[in-house]
């Protein structure tokens, strides 16, 4: 049986870690879709290419070369899994993930690598949008404090100084670029299983994931 597993939902609900976790155990390629659009940001800002410039914007696109490899993005050769986590790519994706060129032609990718692989792949998008046949569908979410708690641990614990409150500011202001964008904004597919991190532990959500996904395959 073909598996395709859509998790969406937005900044910071736990979606990247949750979508390892299952993707290793079920034996799923884990596509970073986020990844994917940081990467066109990282690669547009090198390039001082605007989000207005569309044309500009879509032949680098076409010009990019991206592979997932163990878990870490490759762009043309080179692994930008680290570049496109810094904050000054965090301020400016959502600027190029509004553009409609830029999202049918990463969705386009996105899909291709679906018909390759089995996936597990998230986003804001995939339950919509790219992966709309999907027989696994999940949508993430947790309160903007218990998202921003996450972030400012995660920031903490690498040593790197942020407040709490700009935290809370940055994924207040995401979340509604992201869900008030005209282009496929985010939002639950009818067909998806809503579950609320707020108050489990990854092992938690990871389980009852785990439980979907064995009630149907079995
Ligand atoms: O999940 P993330 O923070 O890495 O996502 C980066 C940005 O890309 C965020 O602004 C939302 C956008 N995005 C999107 O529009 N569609 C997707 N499928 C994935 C991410």
């Amino acid at each position: 049986m073909r598996i395709a597993v859509a998790i969406d939902g937005p900044a910071g609900a736990g979606k990247s870690t949750i979508a390892k976790l299952i993707g290793e155990k079920f034996n799923l390629m884990y596509i970073d879709t986020g990844a994917m659009y940081r990467a066109v940001a990282l690669m547009a800002k090198r390039n001082g290419i605007s989000e207005k410039e569309v044309e500009k914007l879509s032949s680098l696109v076409k010009s990019l070369n991206m592979k997932f490899i163990n878990n870490k993005l490759f762009v043309n050769g080179e692994d930008v899994s680290k570049k496109i986590r810094e904050v000054k790519i965090s301020n400016i994706v959502s600027l190029y993930a509004t553009v409609s060129e830029v999202r049918s032609l990463l969705v386009s990718l996105q899909q291709s690598m679906s018909q390759k692989y089995n996936v597990i792949m998230d986003g804001r998008d995939i339950g919509t949008v790219v992966l709309i046949d999907a027989p696994f569908k999940f949508y993430l979410v947790a309160s903007p404090e218990v998202r921003a708690r996450r972030r400012f641990n995660e920031l903490k614990n690498k040593d790197i100084e942020v407040s709490y409150e700009s935290i809370l500011k940055d994924i207040k202001k995401r979340d509604y670029i992201d869900s008030t964008r005209e282009v496929t904004p985010l939002r639950k597919a009818e067909d998806a299983i809503e579950i609320n991190t707020s108050n489990l532990t990854i092992e938690e959500v990871v389980n009852e994931i785990s439980n979907h996904i064995y009630k149907k395959v079995n």
